[in-house]
């Protein structure tokens, strides 16, 4: 065999060996993250599986555009839409939700979505007086304002409208790797708890909106 062809078949195997490492190491991370969590009240390593979407985003490479649109495809179709025809509900109920980052710990007696808080200030801005919030996100003020919602019933914002609550229930039907919580799809909040958050980033009568 002549040289030229060793070297060709030593780099094959090499890079053969260097697949199986990077898949047994894959292995062992997920074997040291099992060992290294347990179930503690409501928060259980149930958590650590992930469904396909959080798979693809979890490679050291982030997903091709034709794996994200099929992603962002699934997703959509599997949000769910206001039951009644309702999408608005209360700001205040809305605004209260947006600054309780509760719930979900293994302190928590229920993972029943009316306990839990929607912890939007952790990523966004929301309004003028908050003294500190996360900036994760893209700042929320003025989010109705700015998209000339001036009435939420209005024909003319069904498409803003019917996109903020799709993000609200699933973010991962619009960006495929959103690191936004899935509210809706998770069931960390429910129709109602939506529909005032809804309320306090489109009611023009919302302090988003001032
Ligand atoms: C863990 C961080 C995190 C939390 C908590 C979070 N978001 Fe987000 N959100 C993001 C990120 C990051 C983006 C931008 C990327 C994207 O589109 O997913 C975003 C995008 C959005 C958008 C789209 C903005 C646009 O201009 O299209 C809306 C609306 C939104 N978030 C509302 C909320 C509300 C309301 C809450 C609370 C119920 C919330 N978010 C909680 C991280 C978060």
């Amino acid at each position: 065999m002549k040289i030229r062809h060793l070297t060709a078949l030593a780099v094959i195997a090499a890079g053969a060996a260097q697949a199986q490492t990077a898949r047994q190491l894959d292995q062992q991370t997920a074997a040291m993250m099992r060992a290294s969590f347990r179930d503690q009240g409501i928060a259980t390593v149930e958590r650590l599986n992930q469904d396909d979407a959080q798979k693809a985003c979890s490679q050291a490479k982030p997903p091709s555009a034709a794996v994200a649109k099929k992603i962002e495809t699934a997703q959509l179709a599997a949000v769910k839409w206001p039951s009644d025809g309702q999408f608005i509900g209360d700001w205040k109920e809305g605004e209260k939700l947006a600054q309780n980052g509760r719930g979900m710990t293994w302190t928590d007696a229920s993972t029943a979505a009316a306990k839990n808080g929607a912890m939007c200030y952790n990523c966004h801005q929301i309004d003028k007086k908050e003294i500190s919030f996360g900036t994760i996100g893209p700042s929320l003020w003025n989010y109705g304002k700015l998209r000339g919602v001036a009435d939420p019933a209005d024909p003319a914002s069904a498409a803003i409208v019917k996109y903020t609550w799709g993000k609200l229930w699933n973010s991962k039907a619009y960006a495929a790797c959103s690191n936004m919580p899935r509210f809706g799809h998770a069931e960390l909040l429910n129709e109602q708890q939506i529909r005032d958050v809804m309320a306090l980033l489109l009611d023009p009568k919302s302090p988003v909106n001032q």
